[in-house]
């Protein structure tokens, strides 16, 4: 089977059931490409990828970094420090003027969300979303399905049956906004845990089950997903301390015991140990954080073939035919 997966990645929404399966299929098959002594193939020779991180990232910019330069791609790292944005350039003509050089693909983190969709209206190259605001992180949740799939996915059936819950501030989360589209999409149950000050004003047309209590659910569960509490939350009064968060929310050693052995602990990091996470728990042998991002390489190896690969319909075959003219 053949699918189209259009031009641009900005949101979860632009991808159906049978999209996600494809880029979990196509990453199985970049996955074992990283296993080799050279973890290299020519899908994207003669391609040009342009990373342009208008905000911090150490995950996602680093492995579609090498998810490009393994796809035999050229890379290019755009600095907002180092370029013109600084003399006050506006972000159009600065897409403008990187599109007028020839370049097939932009990756764009920004912190308005938005920016990618505004992006995509300016450049003849594919954009793909690396996160922007509070709106979509579609290559994480791609990165977060392919870690939970690999793990306790029902073969064809995607995450059918698996209940998954998302902890902690979803109302400023691009993260809970793709993931929840995600898993759902996939077939799982998603149940959304946090302080009601950290929920989005209404979950009207979200997929998922709300529930103020993560004592409630732990035993239930197959993943419990933790996000990250953010220092400006504290301050906006959101909730009272990280002590009392910690207390209410957070994946205590105490709180880790009561989940079934086999569930999955995940984050997508950065962390914030004694947070929304204690240490111990986080380098427990249930936490798969390293795993998702291990994962980031081959999904954003999958995306970039894609997008800009040949023809922009592909499939394992088409894979396998590029291997295979290269062994020639
Ligand atoms: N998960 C994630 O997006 O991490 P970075 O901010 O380090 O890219």
């Amino acid at each position: 089977m053949t699918v189209a997966l259009g031009k641009h990645l900005l949101s979860m929404a632009d991808l159906d059931r049978v999209d996600i399966e494809r880029y979990l299929d196509l990453a199985s098959s970049f996955a074992e490409v990283q296993k080799r002594d050279i973890p290299k193939v020519p899908a994207l020779r003669g391609k040009t990828v342009v990373m342009a991180f208008f905000e911090d990232s150490t995950r996602t910019r680093t492995s579609f970094d090498l998810a490009a330069r393994r796809l035999s791609a050229d890379v290019v790292n755009f600095s907002v420090s180092s370029s013109a944005t600084k003399k006050g350039e506006s972000l159009r003509d600065t897409v403008e003027t990187i599109s007028a050089m020839g370049v097939d693909g932009i990756v764009v983190r920004h912190a308005s969300s938005g920016v990618p969709n505004r992006i995509a209206e300016w450049t003849d190259a594919s954009v793909i979303n690396a996160g922007d605001g509070w709106h979509q992180h579609p290559t994480q949740s791609l990165l977060d399905c392919f870690t939970i799939w690999q793990r306790l996915g029902t073969g064809d059936n995607g995450l059918e049956g698996l209940k998954i819950a998302v902890c902690g501030d979803i109302k400023h989360s691009r993260v809970a906004r793709s993931n929840v589209e995600a898993f759902s999409r996939l077939g799982a149950e998603v149940v959304v845990i946090g302080p009601r000050t950290l929920f989005p004003p209404s979950f009207d047309g979200w997929p998922v089950k709300v529930e103020p209590d993560i004592d409630a659910v732990l035993p239930d569960l197959d993943v419990v997903y933790l996000l990250r509490i953010q220092q400006e939350r504290l301050n906006e009064g959101l909730f009272p301390s990280t002590r009392e968060y910690r207390a209410q929310y957070g994946l205590t050693t105490e709180r880790a015991r009561r989940l079934r052995p086999g569930a999955l602990i995940m984050h997508p990091g950065p962390m914030n140990r004694g947070v929304e996470i204690d240490p111990e728990v986080a380098d427990d042998k249930q936490a798969v954080v390293l795993d998702q991002v291990a994962a980031g390489v081959p999904i954003r190896m999958a995306v970039l073939f894609g997008l800009i690969g040949p023809g922009q319909a592909v499939d394992r075959n088409e894979f396998d035919r590029i291997e295979h003219e290269e062994n020639r």
